[in-house]
């Protein structure tokens, strides 16, 4: 396995980021911090809810489509960003076998453990394949990654919505710079609809999502020594209409103070406060178009679920 990031890099990143969002006004925490084991589970759980429609509607598209993107693509290496629990990852692999092309896969994520797990579980499954995991931050070591011809780098479930819109052009501007002719970018993103559908898919009856919010806080304690009580915070999911994106949030119930012993430091949170833990960008076509455009790319062909929920883009360099 090639190794960009450690465990190391990740606790300093962790520290960094609990300290400069704890400290600002209004407190926020970037979402890549709710996917420790637990997390990740929790996550599992949200794509198998009801009103978590984005997994089973880029599954029909990837499902539906595998082939043609396969033929489309000519790819000789899969290099997945975020590399998820694999059945994502399978329907290409398997239409790209079938196309004939495909040689390595290159599956990308921030944890190693996870990583090696999944990865050798894809090598036992597809013995004609190389496989290679990385262990790396997409947002930081893009151009780190292995280079190569007619490569397909698949960022999928939406996750670029993450990310702030001036973030995310300069993502996929650094990764266009990455990509030569030969190259695409497989992007899944969300659709812009209904506010009650959009708010109810971050907000889901039965709890789950709020315990993954909440999540971000189990973490924080276990790895920086934190007193957080999870239960003293609600979960909030609201449409941002401007914006164009969901934001979920903690809002504290009460007055309190949290103790974070390992960066020495003490936080206090007013009742009703609230801190931004997550955005999830929406998109329309137009601006999607128009993002690539800014970052060097353009849509080559475009896909949509039946009810028009969910997106994928074949995109290239220009
Ligand atoms: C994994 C980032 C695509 O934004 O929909 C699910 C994460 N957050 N429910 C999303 C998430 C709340 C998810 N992504």
């Amino acid at each position: 396995m090639d190794r960009f990031l450690t465990a190391d890099d990740l606790d300093k990143a962790l520290r960094e980021d609990v300290r400069a969002g704890l400290t600002t006004d209004p407190k926020v925490l970037p979402p890549k911090w709710f996917y420790d084991e637990r997390g990740s589970a929790l996550f599992e759980e949200i794509t198998r809810l009801p009103e978590y429609y984005p997994t089973r509607r880029e599954r029909e598209i990837l499902t539906d489509q595998a082939a043609e993107i396969a033929a489309l693509s000519g790819a000789e290496t899969l290099l997945e960003l975020g590399a998820g629990s694999g059945e994502k990852t399978r329907l290409l692999l398997d239409a790209l076998s079938s196309a004939g092309t495909l040689r390595e896969y290159v599956p990308v994520d921030v944890s190693g453990d996870f990583l090696a797990a999944a990865a050798g579980q894809i090598a036992r499954d597809y013995p004609a394949l190389t496989v290679r995991p990385v262990a790396a931050d997409y947002e930081q070591h893009l151009h780190l990654l292995p280079a190569g011809r007619n490569r397909l780098v698949a960022f999928l479930g939406g996750t670029i919505g993450n990310m702030p819109p001036a973030a995310r052009i300069g993502f996929l501007a650094r990764l266009a710079a990455t990509m030569s002719e030969g190259d695409a970018l497989l992007l899944g993103v969300d659709l812009v609809k209904g506010e009650q559908r959009l708010v109810r898919a971050y907000d889901d009856a039965a709890g789950v999502t709020a315990e993954f919010n909440r999540n971000v806080l189990h973490v924080i304690n276990r790895e920086l020594a934190a007193d957080f009580v999870p239960a003293a915070f609600e979960h909030v999911a609201l449409w941002n209409a401007a914006d164009e994106w969901i934001e979920m949030r903690l809002r504290s119930i009460m007055d309190q103070s949290v103790r974070i012993d390992r960066l020495d430091l003490e936080v206090g949170f007013a009742a009703g406060e609230e801190m931004r833990t997550e955005i999830s960008a929406k998109f329309r076509p137009d601006r999607l178009t128009a993002e690539l455009g800014a970052a060097g790319l353009f849509p080559a062909a475009r896909w949509t679920d039946r009810a028009g929920d969910f997106s994928v883009v074949l995109a290239r360099p220009v």
